[in-house]
């Protein structure tokens, strides 16, 4: 690893959970000469392959339009390498060279019949030779609208279900049946209608225990310590609910702009790039009630418990708890950008929400009138997803208003990125004569505390999706409970002029009227 002289080396992490030693399989990429692919999954197999070597084999086949052939795909797949992967995790040539043995290519339109038996017999090739003991794992990193055909023709060519060939064994020689397992990226639909339709075709085709929808946030270390903080400490649990909560804020804010995605993210806005799936896993993993044990499914339906309590939003409510922006051109970092509506592919007169700050509630006994404030942009002054727990002041106040005057609030922070730790800010006498109070942040960073670098998300998610342990992926019910929330906020948008897209200058917090949302309460907003 590339550091600073004076920063200390940090450990490795292990990627594979407790010591298991995953199966051999095929990853057979959709979309795989796409963006997302060659960005960012290709170089976090390269990786995981790399850094964390197993016994046995793993073989990326591309599934894909262009006539690239194995070489013209290993060739292609190693600039990106070049390209993509961090600095401190580039492969010399030795490496390189060994993961380009991994990759096969098939090529195929995705509505093509024949194209899915020439994968069907690539993979059973692959299986006798290269030893990927019939397990398949098919990754859909394809645009949405190609997901449908994609499913039905992998299950009307009999690639959904393990091969009867294979039934005797994986070929690990440890008896076990072979899998074969399915991740869709997301957008998981555009809506509760298209989400459910989309659920009904996957869920005809594969069992919901092959089915791996994704979401980054939450292979990120630090969202799951989310459950460890809450779950590992006693002195936590008590004070977590309405009793001493005042309320909670979730903030996802990114100074980046939306780089060349106009076509996506005109459609989607902040609302369904973030709320709908990373801040709602993030809230619901915040808020959950203690699972019985840490089975997949019993972290699921607690989760899915607290997406159930958030009432859909009435359009009053709308108007009154939501506020959306648009940034406009500002300075970020020095630099000079443009405003959202003047990016390559935007409509000029666009109404896309690229901020969003809104209130919720749960409502249920833990967490009755506690607010939650919600805020994402892009093009915000920086980079950072924190949970901030505010705690009520105490019952009966000692001290002055003027002795105070110094003290903030109570208040916990989950950083999840990018400096990821946690704080505690507790009040503090100043040393003196006078009674004059203050705070103190007793902070804690997980890298320095650990001194090991914390695994990428991807990496984290494939690994457990090539182990079989659905635990850190989105159950069906948990995307339509998410879906049913957003479209209560987007279906009153719709009714509501273009003027309540609020401008703020990129390189701000945000427009006004989001202050102005959480000042009524009497509060205000932490910014990271
Ligand atoms: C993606 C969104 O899901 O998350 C992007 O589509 C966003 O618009 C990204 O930039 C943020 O991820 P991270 O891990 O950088 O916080």
């Amino acid at each position: 690893m590339t550091q600073q002289a004076t920063a200390p080396q940090l450990k490795k992490h292990t990627i594979w959970q407790s010591g298991r030693t995953p199966d051999p399989c095929a990853i057979v990429l959709f979309g795989a000469t796409g963006d997302l692919a060659q960005r960012k999954i290709l170089p976090t197999l390269a990786h995981l392959i790399h850094d964390h070597p197993q016994p046995e084999t793993i073989c990326i086949v591309a599934f894909a339009r262009r006539p690239l052939g194995d070489d013209g795909w290993r060739s292609m797949v190693l600039d990106s390498l070049d390209k993509y992967m961090p600095a401190d995790d580039k492969l010399d040539d030795a490496g390189k060279q060994a993961f380009a043995q991994r990759l096969f290519y098939c090529q195929s339109n995705f509505d093509e019949d024949e194209g899915y038996q020439r994968l069907k017999q690539l993979l059973e090739k692959l299986d006798k030779e290269q030893g990927t003991g019939g397990n398949r794992l098919y990754y859909l990193a394809t645009p949405p609208d190609t997901d449908v055909e994609i499913i039905n023709h992998l299950g009307k060519a009999g690639l959904a279900q393990p091969a009867s060939s294979a039934q005797n064994g994986n070929g690990n020689g440890n008896g076990k049946k072979p899998w074969v397992h399915i991740i869709t990226e997301k957008p998981f639909g555009h809506d509760l209608e298209s989400a459910k339709a989309l659920n009904k075709v996957i869920g005809s085709v594969f069992r919901e225990d092959q089915i791996y929808r994704i979401d980054h946030y939450m292979g990120k270390e630090t969202v799951q310590n989310i459950i460890a903080f809450r779950f590992a400490n006693s002195i936590m649990e008590p004070l977590w609910n309405q009793k001493y909560i005042d309320h909670i804020q979730i903030v996802v804010a990114e100074s980046l702009g939306i780089e060349n995605r106009a076509e996506y993210y005109e459609h989607a806005g902040a609302i369904k790039d973030i709320v709908q799936n990373h801040v709602m896993q993030i809230l619901s993993l915040t808020a959950m009630e203690p699972p019985a044990d840490f089975s997949a499914n019993d972290i699921r339906d607690e989760k899915v418990k607290v997406l159930r309590a958030i009432c859909a939003m009435t359009p009053e409510q709308v108007a009154e708890r939501t506020v959306r922006g648009q940034y406009t051109a500002g300075v970020l970092d020095g630099q000079r950008v443009i405003g959202y509506k003047e990016e390559k592919g935007v409509d000029p007169n666009s109404t896309t929400d690229t901020y969003v700050a809104l209130k919720l509630y749960i409502e249920n006994w833990r967490w009755a009138d506690v607010p939650i404030y919600i805020r994402t942009g892009k093009r915000l002054p920086k980079r950072s997803t924190e949970v901030m727990v505010q705690f009520k002041r105490v019952p009966h106040q000692l001290y002055s208003q003027e002795e105070m005057k110094g003290m903030k609030p109570n208040r916990l922070i989950l950083r999840i990125q990018p400096e990821e730790g946690i704080s505690l800010l507790i009040g503090a006498k100043k040393p003196g004569a006078a009674n004059d109070l203050s705070t103190i942040d007793l902070d804690a960073s997980y890298k320095t505390v650990f001194g090991i670098e914390l695994p990428e998300a991807y990496e984290r998610l494939i690994a457990d999706c090539i182990l079989g342990d659905s635990t850190l992926f989105i159950r069906r019910d948990e995307i339509e409970e998410s879906w049913r929330i957003i479209d209560s906020i987007t279906n009153a948008w719709k009714q509501m002029g273009p003027e309540t897209v609020y401008p703020y200058p990129a390189g701000t917090w945000g427009p006004k009227e989001a202050d102005e949302l959480i000042a009524k309460d009497g509060r205000e907003w932490v910014n990271p």
